[in-house]
């Protein structure tokens, strides 16, 4: 029986003993007919900007894999340490848990803390939740093979979907957790709205943990985005790939070069396309036709990075409580664990 109300089964949808994914309704955003109105928003405003979102078509979702291995880019690694040293704790400061993980991917880091869950002995549940399907059931179908035991209910939808669809836990607490600093490409409006969103899907006593990117010398950072192989400029190249495909578009990538820099106003990394001589585009799906000056840019993406005690003020603004944070020994990421307060 599925735990969630209102779903879509479709023809993908995984049903097993304690194996279920389900969709839900109008969750397949990339491919409906509404799909490249945010397109055309962004590359008819000033200046130019398109939605990260389309850096994930199957090539994108390798290179960001590359990318998370880049000696440059230190943000997956780290937090991996931070979770390989604390599962344990966390583990045991929650107690038996439903793990509802956002943007799941490829659940590498989730197998940390599924195996400190294990060792505690009593029974869990895993709730992926991710708007691809097709990694959600793959990697799905990965854990059962190592955790035979675990029982794992998907959720395929947005953030915002699936939150709406969670009903109260029927184990003794939730944990959401939301790692790889993917806040950090959200807008501090969106962040706002994010975080009420948890909170609106725990009870009060339950748990958030949110993995960041912390502020750091901007050497540091402009590397991790400006990978020596190249990898995070083909990765960004690649978004107009990715739209030429999707809406018939005739982005000629060679006419246009990565650039990432550190705003230091903002303390966010932004990743922009510049092009690299006057030149027109279409996106013939979309009837569209986009002009571009030679060096004008596109703003493919913002990484903002945090400062730890800011980040414990919004957490506790919004209502849930910073129990700890746990970091690395150069204090390069952060890991806080949360708690929903008891009044408001
Ligand atoms: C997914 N996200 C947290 C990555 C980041 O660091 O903001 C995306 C990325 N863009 C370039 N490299 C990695």
């Amino acid at each position: 029986m599925s735990n969630f109300s209102q779903t879509v089964n479709q023809d993908l949808s995984l049903s097993e003993e304690s194996l279920q994914i389900d969709y839900l309704s109008g969750s397949n955003l990339l491919s409906n007919s509404l799909d490249g109105q945010d397109v055309i928003l962004g590359l008819t405003q000033t200046p130019k900007t398109l939605p990260a979102r389309y850096f994930y078509n199957q090539r994108g979702s390798e290179l960001f894999e590359q990318i998370c291995e880049l000696p440059e880019y230190y943000p997956t690694r780290t937090e991996a340490q931070i979770l390989q040293q604390y599962a344990q704790e966390i583990a045991q400061m929650t107690g038996a848990c439903e793990l509802v993980e956002l943007g799941s991917g490829s659940s590498t880091k989730t197998r940390l803390l599924l195996d400190a869950y294990q060792a505690l002995g009593s029974k869990f549940r895993y709730v992926p939740i991710d708007v691809s399907g097709e990694i959600l059931v793959e990697s799905a179908r990965q854990l059962r093979q190592d955790y035979p035991k675990l029982d794992i209910q998907g959720l395929v939808g947005t953030y915002t979907q699936a939150m709406e669809k969670l009903t109260p836990s029927s184990f003794p607490s939730r944990l959401i957790f939301f790692l790889g600093s993917s806040l950090g490409n959200f807008s501090s409006q969106d962040c706002d709205r994010f975080f009420s969103q948890i909170k609106a899907a725990l009870d009060a006593g339950e748990y958030f943990l949110l993995g960041v990117d912390l502020q750091k010398p901007k050497h540091l950072l402009e590397a991790a985005y400006n990978d020596s192989q190249g990898v995070t400029a083909q990765f960004n190249l690649n978004m107009l790939e990715h739209l030429n495909q999707r809406f018939a578009g005739n982005f000629d990538p060679k006419l246009f070069e990565h650039w990432a820099f550190y705003n230091e106003e903002f303390n966010q990394i932004e990743m922009h396309l510049r092009s690299l001589q006057s030149q027109t585009v279409c996106l013939e799906a979309l009837n569209l036709k986009i002009k571009f000056e030679a060096g004008e840019t596109i703003r493919t993406e913002i990484s903002r990075k945090f400062d730890k005690d800011e980040m414990k003020q919004q957490l506790q603004a919004q209502g849930l409580k910073p129990l700890t944070v746990w970091t690395d020994p150069k204090q390069w990421f952060g890991l806080f664990l949360a708690q929903k307060s008891e009044v408001n």
